[in-house]
């Protein structure tokens, strides 16, 4: 019996209850150590894949775009590299609500869900957080489903660029790494 865990002079119960005990958490530990940073870039187009669906609770203040309460809902085309053209690697489909709008920034509070399906890896990435989207910011990645079933760890963004499309709609382009462990919690 207490070979299975090379354990061959285990003279009695407890030591072989620590001897499950330390397999598992080597277990457990291995299973939660390894880091996986998960690349990629969105492409976002108010009026295209992003529009309102609530109107501002309070005006926005003179020199912000969105006043407070603004909320809208969205369908982000995940890509490869910046270029809009890239390889399409998912979506990323959620909400976002402006919390809190001064002179100095926006803050929105960010509900989404990262529909990652590229080169044979499918699965999902719950995400939520707070954001200025003028400076690096961070959601935390609580679950996942699929490939990343058990996921949990943090998703950094970046802005990337603004640019005018041919019918004048505002392209934005952001980058993000998310980097997440697929260790179970229970
Ligand atoms: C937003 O943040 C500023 C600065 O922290 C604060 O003064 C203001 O009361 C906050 N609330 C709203 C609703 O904008
Ligand atoms: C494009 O849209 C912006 C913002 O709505 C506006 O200020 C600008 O005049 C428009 N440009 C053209 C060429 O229609």
């Amino acid at each position: 019996m207490a070979g299975i865990f090379g354990c061959l002079s285990c003279p009695a119960g407890v030591t072989m209850q620590l001897a499950v005990l330390a397999a598992l958490l080597m277990i457990r530990a291995a299973a939660g150590s390894k880091t996986q940073v998960i690349s990629y870039y969105l492409q976002q187009e108010f009026g295209t894949n992003e529009l309102q669906m609530t109107a501002a609770a309070r005006p926005a203040l003179e020199g912000t775009l969105s006043g407070f309460g603004q909320s809208v809902v969205y369908e982000f085309v995940m890509t490869e590299t910046a270029d809009p053209a890239s390889a399409v690697m998912g979506y990323v489909r959620g909400t976002a609500v402006a919390v809190n709008n001064t002179a100095a920034a926006t803050v929105f509070m960010v509900n989404n869900v990262v529909h990652y399906d590229y080169k044979g890896v499918q699965g999902t990435l719950s995400q939520q957080g707070e954001a200025v989207f003028t400076s690096p910011w961070e959601f935390v990645v609580f679950g996942g489903t699929g490939a990343f079933r058990h996921a949990h760890g943090y998703n950094l963004g970046s802005p990337v660029s603004i640019s005018r499309t041919p019918s004048n709609l505002t392209h934005i382009v952001t980058h993000y790494d998310a980097h997440i462990r697929l260790g179970k919690s229970f």
